[in-house]
Order: C-alpha cells, then structure tokens, then sequence
C-alpha cells in the first residue's frame, strides 16, 4: 500500500474536529470491558481501607453483596474475589481453601443470591490460605511442590465451582493445573464452568499492596520465582499461553499489565482467544501516589490506561478503578 504524500496526505485533517476523531476512533472502552477486583473480610457492615491502595477497601459479604449491585448498575459484567483469611484459619497447608463455608464460599452464594446475572471469577491459589503465604504447598527447603499443589487447587477450584463461581481462574503458576482443574469440572458436571488461566504471570514487585490487602504480606517467606516467570522472558509466556490452551483454559490472562504490553500484543497474535490483562495493586497505587504527587490529573490517567489495554487486545481488564471508570465513562 503506498499513501499519497504531504501536501495531499495531512493526517491532522481526520484528527481536527471531536465528530471526527469520535468517527475514527480504532478501540472503545467501556465499562462492559472491566472486571472489579474486590477483598473479602469476615464481620458484618465492615468496610477496611487498604492503607497501600487509596480509594480500595476490603468489604465485610454483606457489603460485598452492595459492591455487586454497584457494579451492575454501572454496566461492570465480572468481579474478581480475593478473601482476606482470618489468621488463626491459616495453616502450612492452606486447608481453609477446600473448606465450602470458607469466606470465598460464602461471598459467591451472597452474590449470587442477591445478583444473579453478574460474572463472579475466583481466584484459584493457596496463598490467602497459608501461614507461609505462597500459593502451595512448601517442602523443607521451601520449595512450592508441583503435583501436590495441583491436586489441593482441583479441589478448590471445585469447591468454588460448587458454590457458584462461573470462572475458576488459577494464579499459582503451577504445571499442569489447567488440565487437572479442567477435568475435575467435567467429571463434576461443572461443564460451563469457564477456567480463565493466568497464563502469564511473572515474578513481579508490583504485588506488594495486593499481599496486604490479603494479610500475606508479612508472612510471604521468600519469593515466588521458582513458579512465577522471569519479567525477562516472553517467548515463555507463549508457551504457557499455549499450553494452558492445550489443556483446556477458555481465556489467559497476563499479569501485571501495563509494563506487559508486549506481552498482551504477542499473545493475541498468535492465538485466537479472549485475553485478558490484570492491572495489579502496585500499579493502580502508583498511579494514585502520581495524582497525589501532582504528576497527573487521574480521570485522564485511568482512562488512557485502560484504553491501552484494550489497544494492546485486551478482551478486558481486571482493575481496581472499574468503577470508578466506569463512572467517568457515565454509565
Ligand atoms: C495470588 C495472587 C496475587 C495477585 C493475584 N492473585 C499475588 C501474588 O501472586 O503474590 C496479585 C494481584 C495484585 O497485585 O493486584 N496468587
């Protein structure tokens, strides 16, 4: 394809007036695009403000149940489930997370009691579940062991199933838990049940306020290298993304976002599926801490953030700002 030249060709006619750019406009966001990351806590009429993440609190399930109506009535289709564990039902072992009444549990049959025909996504890990925060179980050396894991995730995929949740997305980077999570579901009659993989999900400093709002911050020994991936990798992240295909996943995920962008783009390159990125914790808090610093105006921040992703290929975007953007784009 050749293109006229200047003084024919002036790219800035198209982009002159607002009617214009509207018409032309390659990506749209809406608020149909987001998914809402929301925290569990145990208690009634209890809402506690994450310190490291302005504007994110974590919601006792009754006032859960509200944040689902808000999302509703904002256009929002999904929300992601994160439970703060009490610490006294947190062991070597995370057992709370195969427990059918644990606050995970309950928050899905509140939700879904209350609002039907709203997504919910759970997120399938041992680590708001362990004394030693990782996402499995650990051998002497601290080493999370693979196939041990895998089988507690079946079950708690399951378990979660069971009590309503309509995407088990697991985010503990173990091998080969696609597959095992995928045939538990059928062999449970849990055939609609989506499995949204974190496909992607590197060793990142980006969690930080994440492990607080989930109180595994300070008990977090080490690191997750041994199972995350390497931030310098990306032909990996194909691999994974092919391989949780494989074994039966309905969408990926890439985790984080922003700095994966190039990840994002390659994957939906090469593979005809729903992508999905999470804008972490320590994103969305470095974007409030420039606002608060006077780097930017958020409104425009958020906004051009999340159209980004959608640039990038994003099907959506699991963000802590989904209603607050859903808000700006006047839902
Ligand atoms: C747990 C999990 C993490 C996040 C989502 N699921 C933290 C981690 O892997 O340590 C991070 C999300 C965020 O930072 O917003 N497996």
């Amino acid at each position: 394809m050749t293109y006229a030249a200047f003084p024919a060709l002036r790219l800035r006619r198209i982009r002159k007036a607002a009617w214009s750019r509207a018409l032309v406009a390659e990506t749209l966001l809406t608020p149909a695009d987001l998914i809402w990351p929301l925290f569990v806590t145990e208690g009634q009429g209890i809402e506690e403000p994450v310190a490291t993440l302005p504007g994110v609190s974590r919601w006792s399930v009754d006032l859960v149940v509200e944040r689902a109506r808000e999302a509703k009535a904002l256009g929002i289709p999904c929300l992601a489930l994160f439970p703060n564990t009490p610490r006294n039902l947190r062991t070597d072992d995370g057992r709370e997370a195969l427990n059918p009444d644990n606050l995970m549990c309950r928050a899905i049959r509140a939700i879904k009691d209350a609002v039907p025909d709203i997504g919910i996504l759970t997120d399938v890990a041992l680590d708001p579940y362990t004394s030693h925060g990782h996402d499995g179980i650990v051998d002497e050396r601290g080493y999370v062991i693979n196939d041990v894991t895998s089988e507690l995730l079946v079950r708690q995929a399951i378990v979660q199933a069971e009590a309503g949740s309509d995407i088990v997305a697991p985010s503990d980077m173990m091998d080969g838990r696609v597959g095992a999570i995928r045939t538990a579901l059928e062999a449970g009659g849990h055939l609609n049940v989506q499995i949204m993989a974190y496909a992607a999900k590197y060793a990142s400093a980006y969690y930080g306020p994440f492990r607080d709002a989930v109180g595994s911050r300070g008990l977090l020994k080490g690191d997750k290298r041994s199972y995350q991936m390497d931030p310098a990798n990306a032909e990996e992240a194909l691999r994974e993304v092919a391989l949780d295909l494989a074994e039966g996943a309905d969408s990926v995920m890439v985790k984080p976002g922003l700095p994966y962008l190039d990840i994002v783009w390659r994957v939906k390159d090469r593979f005809e599926v729903p992508v999905f990125a999470y804008q972490v914790s320590g994103e969305y808090a470095l974007i409030e801490a420039g606002v608060a610093a006077g780097a930017g105006e958020r409104d425009a921040l958020v906004l051009e953030t999340l159209l980004a992703f959608k640039r990038a290929g994003c099907s959506g975007v699991l963000t802590y700002h989904a209603a607050y953007a859903a808000r700006l784009m006047g839902a």
